[in-house]
């Protein structure tokens, strides 16, 4: 993880790297540290986060500059102290790196380094990196951009870095292998990031480095990038991005998960533009259309994710299986990476990805494509590394997910899954065509009932008062709200640090029903249809053991508020959209919560949004 950015131009560096630091604080908030060059180095670091950082910079000249690079950490190597933190610099002095990601043969390299007189301050691999690349110039007696290129010739691992030599203060080397790197292209500047946020208002145009990339930007000569295994010059690819700033400002709104739940309507509609019109059209997703046979043809689909990804692949096996009759597996990616599956020819496997840079999905992937896999991907950020090595995919176009807990993204990606099930059970004849049109016409109106899920925040607001001191939680759901279940409990648990569990509703007699006391509240979803009456019966087993019972159930349902402690109404729907709605009370029940007992809704201790360390 870790969040990495960069300046060079002729504007003040100082305002750009921390503002650019505070919207990447999302990759890691352990620690932070910025250089900045004019004239002679500054770089300051501490445990803790940007506004930490900030508090140390008293002095405005020391805030002078047009060059500099930060960090955000997310810690791996070390404890989260200021020694660990980057940037770290060379026992000369003179060269200064920054580094998102692990080398794994850094210790090898560390005793060789040790040998020749070098002294290591950190327990980082990243100041390992740092003196190799210092010795490197002074053994070959080279310049900074070929001694990264040596130096990373000889690391294992996975790196994104930006480094900087104070002897030549007007260039800047990076590298890329397996952690994002974007570089926005001003005028006569350059700014560099883990992604493009930090640059969004200063530029449109950025470069996403691929894997095996190096670029050197010197401001008399401008940009060069090299393909590092050939060691070629390439002609990188410029893309105009579409994200405005406003999408990563949180508005109005205390938090960004709070807006980011509240954006759900317009998400969802993004998600559907040019794929659903109106129920009376035929979907159309071109990626399904064009691998239309190999869909056809497919002996099984595996779903691969992490965290809350996984869960939306749990629900896309309910969706998948039901309308396509194709057999469907759910694997965890870093489970399945490490596990030597048997994948065949005419298996597709579907990577999910909010960020698309999930370090345990991408090395998935890679090694079921070598398995002969078909490879489809679904993925939220444009042109992130799972996009680029998948062979064809969608984006779920859920616009920019700041708050660490995942809501936006998970609702687009499950309304995403349902409309690409749909799209192929129709085409293979495997769904009723009544169903088919009544599901369409209801999905055409999912935004607008979204909006009506959400008017019950002051409901769930007040409901969730009376579990501030509770230590533990159950979520149960049968069918397709099993998924939905487990979602809620990570959502509980990520954000408020209460212990929470997701179970399949009927499973609690194996078990958890033991845990049940006055004590444990248990979020049942228990919407009509489905296994409704069989719901009905798990919580009169609840209820007959004092648990309390905060129950979502469909509009104008009576049995189950007489059971209940608390209800919360969602809106009568098909049973395949019923675990898009339930989900949502589920987002704003956590939220409430965490919020009211003082957590950092935003940014939960311990985690990163998103993960590229194994
Ligand atoms: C982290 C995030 C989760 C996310 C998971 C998978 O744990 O905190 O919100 O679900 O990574 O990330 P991805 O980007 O692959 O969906």
């Amino acid at each position: 993880m870790c969040g990495i950015v960069g300046y060079i131009g002729n504007k003040p560096a100082y305002d750009i790297l921390i503002n650019g630091l505070k919207k990447l604080e999302y990759r890691g908030y352990d620690s932070s540290g910025i250089m900045i060059y004019k004239e002679k180095k500054i770089v300051k670091k501490t445990k803790g986060k940007v506004a930490d950082l900030e508090n140390l910079f008293t002095n405005s000249n020391e805030k002078k500059g047009n060059i500099g690079i930060g960090h955000t950490r997310w810690a791996t190597h070390g404890p989260p102290n200021k020694t660990n933190s980057h940037p770290h610099t060379s026992n000369s002095g003179e060269i200064t790196l920054v580094h998102n990601g692990i080398f794994e043969n850094y210790d090898s390299i560390k005793k060789v380094l040790i040998k020749k007189g070098y002294i290591f301050h950190s327990e980082t691999d990243s100041e390992v990196l740092v003196n190799l690349i210092e010795d490197i110039i002074k053994t070959k007696k080279v310049k900074l951009g070929k001694a990264v290129y040596y130096a990373l010739k000889q690391v294992v691992g996975a790196y994104a870095i930006v480094v900087f030599d104070s002897k030549n203060p007007k260039e800047i080397v990076g590298a890329r292998l397996g952690s994002p790197l974007a570089i926005g292209v001003g005028d006569a500047e350059y700014y560099f990031g883990s992604d493009a946020t930090p640059f969004l208002e200063f530029t449109k145009s950025c470069i996403y480095l691929n894997d095996n990339e190096m670029f050197i930007v010197n401001l008399e000569k401008g940009l060069t990038v090299r393909e590092i295994e050939k060691d070629s010059i390439i002609d990188p690819f410029v893309q105009e991005l579409k994200q405005n700033i406003e999408e990563v400002e949180k508005g109005r709104y205390e938090h960004f998960m709070l807006k980011e739940i509240f954006e759900q309507p317009q998400s969802i509609t993004d998600t559907f533009r040019g794929r659903l019109i109106s129920a009376s059209h035929p979907i159309s997703i071109s990626s399904l259309k064009k691998y239309y046979e190999v869909f056809k043809n497919a002996n099984r689909i595996i779903f691969i994710s992490c965290g809350t990804s996984w869960h939306s692949s749990l629900l896309a096996e309910y969706y998948f299986e039901e309308l396509l009759r194709i057999p469907v597996e759910v694997e965890y990616a870093s489970e399945f990476r490490y596990r030597n599956p048997v994948i065949n020819k005419g298996d597709i496997v579907i990577p999910i990805s909010q960020s698309g840079e999930t370090a345990d999905t991408l090395a998935a992937i890679k090694m079921a494509k070598e398995k002969g896999a078909f490879l489809y991907g679904i993925c939220n950020v444009v042109g992130s590394s799972i996009a680029r090595e998948t062979h064809t995919g969608i984006y779920t176009h859920a616009g920019s997910e700041i708050g660490v807990a995942s809501t936006k993204a998970f609702s687009c990606q499950i309304s995403l899954l349902l409309l690409m099930a749909l799209s192929l059970g129709n085409k293979f004849g495997t769904i009723n065509q009544k169903r088919y049109l009544r599901i369409l016409k209801e999905l055409e109106n999912l935004p607008k009932t979204i909006e009506k899920v959400l008017k019950s925040n002051d409901i769930i607001e007040s409901i969730s008062e009376k579990y501030l001191d509770s230590q533990n939680f159950l979520y149960l759901g049968r069918g397709y709200h099993f998924p939905i279940a487990l979602e809620g409990a990570l959502k509980l648990k990520e954000i408020s640090y209460i212990h929470a569990e997701g179970y399949p509703a009927a499973e609690m007699k194996h078990g958890p029903i033991a845990l049940i006391d006055k004590n444990m509240p248990v979020v049942v979803i228990a919407t009509k249809k489905g296994n409704y009456h069989k719901v009905v019966s798990n919580i009169m087993e609840i209820k007959a053991r004092g648990g309390k019972i905060i129950a979502v159930v469909s509009e104008g349902d009576q049995e189950i508020e007489k059971l209940s402690d608390q209800i919360i109404e969602i809106p009568n729907c098909d049973e395949l959209i019923a675990p898009i709605l339930a989900n949502i009370p589920l987002q704003l029940l956590s939220y409430h919560i965490a919020n009211k007992k003082g957590c950092n809704v935003d940014q939960p201790r311990n985690l990163a949004k998103s993960v590229t360390v194994e």
